[in-house]
């Protein structure tokens, strides 16, 4: 894996068997027996200005913390780039991607790795991903790998516009009304994309793409191909499949969320499957609050007397708490109690 081509090169020598450090405890893995056969919704944000659409997307995002959107206004082809762009950096040859490795990167807003915490994982996952921090246009144009960074940065510019409609609409619901630029930073103050590659697996009922764990952000913006493998967690020990829809985008709460609204929107847990005979990616945008914000239950939601489930947590420190452990299911949150 040093050598810098990850999983997907373990992938391309045609084992056939799965390494044993790959074999997760039979507890993560998604059976047909633990599948449910129900969706989540599926939004039509062309009618978003309508107060029918934006009760689906609260009532989804209290419910299933989940809920895919189309007519979302970000061009199919800016999709399709950014997907064909992600295939370009996973097909450099090894030399060039092990630059971003942890001990070689030019920044550590730049990172290439396999699995997710290795130095703590019990078994690792199937998955190679490069992970970009945004700063600045600047910073982006100097250090993120040039293969596809015009994709990348086009992709996020294009879909701000429909996560600030979708924030609007979630806080609206909370009765909180901007004044200042506080909330902005708050719900989103920086953001992360990255770039995933799940390499076809020798023996996908024995391992996971990405183990059980909710996300830390505000909002997670998911774009997918069309192999599928993401599931939500339904009710007890049930898990719903999140088909791919062509064009569309998954949104899903994070814990931040969860945190401000004090407990109303659900960040829900969720993982990944591998496939055994198709290579997977899939590209999320993490919007976050900024490492240096508190975050707590915001004031207009605990306005009406309701007792505060969380307390105020440093940002920073809660990703650093997050990136701690292995992936372990929902238990982050807890860190806010
Ligand atoms: C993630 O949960 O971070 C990625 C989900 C996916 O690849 O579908
Ligand atoms: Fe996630």
């Amino acid at each position: 894996l040093k050598q810098g081509n990850g999983v997907k090169g373990l992938s391309e020598i045609g084992l056939k068997n799965l390494p044993k450090q790959y074999v997760q405890p039979l507890e993560e893995i998604i059976s047909e027996d633990k599948i449910m056969p129900q969706a989540i919704p599926i939004i039509d944000m062309s009618e978003l200005d309508g107060p029918a659409a934006e009760e689906s997307v609260c009532r989804a995002a209290e419910k299933w913390g989940f809920f895919q959107i189309i007519n979302h206004g970000v061009p199919i082809e800016v999709l399709e780039n950014v997907k064909e762009a992600t295939h370009r950096f996973f097909r450099l040859p090894a030399e060039e991607k092990r630059k971003y490795l942890k001990e070689f990167s030019p920044s550590n807003n730049v990172r290439f790795g396999t699995s997710f915490s290795p130095e703590v994982e019990k078994a690792l996952e199937w998955k190679d991903y490069v992970s970009l921090f945004y700063v600045s246009e600047d910073e982006a144009s100097a250090l993120w790998p040039s293969v596809c960074r015009d994709q990348v940065l086009d992709y996020m510019r294009r879909s701000e516009t429909v996560i600030r409609r979708l924030l609007d609409v979630l806080m609206k619901n909370l009765k909180v009304t901007e004044t200042d630029g506080t909330k902005e930073s708050l719900l989103m103050g920086s953001k992360r994309i990255n770039l995933n590659y799940y390499p076809i697996c020798p023996k996908p009922e024995l391992t996971v793409g990405i183990g059980r764990h909710s996300d830390v952000s505000t909002l997670t913006v998911l774009l997918q191909d069309g192999v599928g493998g993401l599931y939500v967690r339904g009710d007890d020990d049930y898990w719903i499949h999140v088909p791919p829809v062509d064009g569309s985008l998954v949104i899903n709460v994070g814990d931040a969320l969860q945190i401000m609204s004090n407990g109303r929107y659900k960040s829900v847990e969720h993982c990944v499957m591998t496939d055994g005979s198709k290579n997977r990616i899939s590209i999320p945008i993490f919007i976050n609050p900024r490492p240096s914000d508190k975050i707590s239950p915001l004031r207009e939601v605990l306005a009406s007397g309701e007792k505060a489930v969380y307390k105020e947590v440093l940002y920073s420190d809660y990703v650093k708490h997050f990136f701690r452990k292995a992936h372990n299911g929902k238990k982050t949150v807890d860190f806010a109690k």
